[in-house]
């Protein structure tokens, strides 16, 4: 233990310890000024210090067994309750997870059981994902052995059912859509998914981890919106974010099936463990109490006036630096339906872009496909959008008279990553930067 200073002989005083993560804390990128954009959602001051006395109320409970905190139950069925409302699902039913991951593991796995139960003839189960799908339906493929069946997008960045309908084969089990997806903002067409779903006797899942709570206060502030949830027949589960633009606490996300037939395949039960007979409804063992309690708390804080609030907040804030980008001579790219954008170029290298960004201290998502920068927009960007639109200007200006820049620091490195015709070597990259981010830093090191 000698090379650690975590295992010391003796603790340290706790005050000290907790200046030091004060310290470091701030020397990590400064989300509060809405610097970074993605990752956090920071509805206001007064809202996130009451999330934090929510979650600490509930601070050491476990959701893991119901009947020790029947407080917690009640929750849960109040806030699935609520979200099945929302959705237009009134035999829907649920679970909270831990994250948008979560939930479309467990949708994966559901659709994988449930085709185990109800079609044997399935030996070797596939599920069609647009190429624009967020990766953890790759993920939980992977690990739930359904094989992925992967179907481009559109020049409109939408998947094609007819593409979608060319792909399904005896083995399908299911379909995915995203409302929105993640690269671009724009949301698959879910109704004509769901019909082909529906005529083939598969799931339809609709993953609206972004727009679950976004783009239900949008219709209804009168924005043209698509339906996307089990008001559109076919669709038969959707996975939406508490911890998104739910602006919950950390730690919380919804997935819910049309009915409680499908959930039940969800569920894992265990009844010879010499430890008792075991249930638990989701992937993980544990569940902490504090996310739980919390959302439930966000949303009797909210209610629907303040997610509408909300709601036209960030609306504000995206078409004010849609409008700003487009006037330095940017690009949106496709037609976002709400908060969640990319931009590029077609004349300058995006990158050197970001990284001139970078130099001012904004956190900016690169992203591939086209080449493009990802803004996901919050009321934590309400003061900062002429700052940022001003260094953009800036950025777009010492891109122009130095092009130059493409060849050094980030924009280097992704745009030769993206002409290595090789994606093997992609991924061992990949691979070696997962390992390197366990790797220990001296204590102060690693810190910018
Ligand atoms: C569309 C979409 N689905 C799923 C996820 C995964 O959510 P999480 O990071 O909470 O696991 C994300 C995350 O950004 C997302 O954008």
């Amino acid at each position: 233990m000698a090379t650690s200073e975590i295992w010391q002989k003796k603790g340290k005083d706790r005050d000290s310890i907790l200046k030091t993560l004060e310290e470091h804390h701030r020397r990590d990128s400064d989300w509060h000024s809405g610097k970074t954009w993605s990752l956090v959602y920071h509805a206001s001051d007064e809202h996130t210090e009451f999330l934090k006395k929510a979650y600490s109320i509930y601070f050491h409970q476990n959701a893991l067994n119901p009947n020790a905190f029947p407080s917690l139950k009640s929750y849960e069925a109040d806030i699935l309750a609520a979200c099945a409302e929302l959705f237009h699902g009134p035999q829907a039913a649920g679970t909270m997870t831990s994250g948008g991951s979560e939930s479309i593991m467990m949708a994966v796995k559901t659709y994988r059981d449930w085709a185990r139960a109800t079609k044997p003839e399935i030996t070797e189960p596939e599920i069609i994902f647009p190429v624009s799908v967020h990766p953890a339906f790759d993920k939980a493929a992977h690990y739930f052995s359904v094989k992925p069946v992967w179907v481009p997008v559109g020049p409109d960045f939408k998947v094609d059912p007819g593409e979608v309908e060319k792909r399904i084969t005896s083995n399908t089990i299911a379909i995915v859509g995203s409302a929105p997806q993640y690269p671009q903002g724009v949301i698959d067409p879910i109704d004509e998914l769901a019909a082909l779903a529906s005529r083939r006797g598969i799931g339809m899942h609709v993953d609206a981890c972004l727009g679950g709570f976004l783009l239900p206060f949008l219709k209804k502030l009168g924005h043209d919106i698509p339906a996307f949830d089990f008001s559109v027949p076919g669709v038969t589960s959707i996975s939406a974010d508490l911890h998104k633009y739910g602006f919950a606490a950390k730690g919380a996300s919804v997935v819910l099936y049309r009915d409680k037939d499908l959930r039940r395949f969800q569920f894992f039960v265990s009844t010879e463990w010499p430890g008792g007979a075991f249930a638990s409804p989701s992937m993980t063992g544990t569940r902490p109490a504090g996310s739980i309690a919390a959302a439930w708390a966000t949303f009797q804080a909210f209610g629907e006036e303040g997610y509408l609030r909300l709601a036209e907040e960030i609306m504000s804030n995206t078409r004010r630096l849609q409008d700003g980008i487009r006037k330095v001579g940017l690009e949106i790219v496709g037609q976002p339906i709400a908060s969640v954008f990319a931009f590029t170029s077609s004349q300058l290298d995006i990158y050197a872009v970001a990284d001139q960004m970078q130099l001012r201290g904004w956190f900016i998502d690169r992203q591939q496909k086209p080449n493009a920068l990802h803004l996901m927009v919050t009321p934590a960007h309400t003061p900062i959008v002429d700052q940022f639109l001003k260094d953009l200007e800036e950025a777009v200006t010492t891109v122009r008279s130095m092009p130059s820049l493409s060849n050094e620091g980030y924009a280097a490195l992704y745009g030769m990553m993206a002409q290595i015709p090789d994606r093997s070597q992609i991924s061992k990259f990949l691979y070696q930067f997962m390992d390197e981010r366990y790797e220990r830093q001296p204590q102060g090191e690693g810190f910018p």
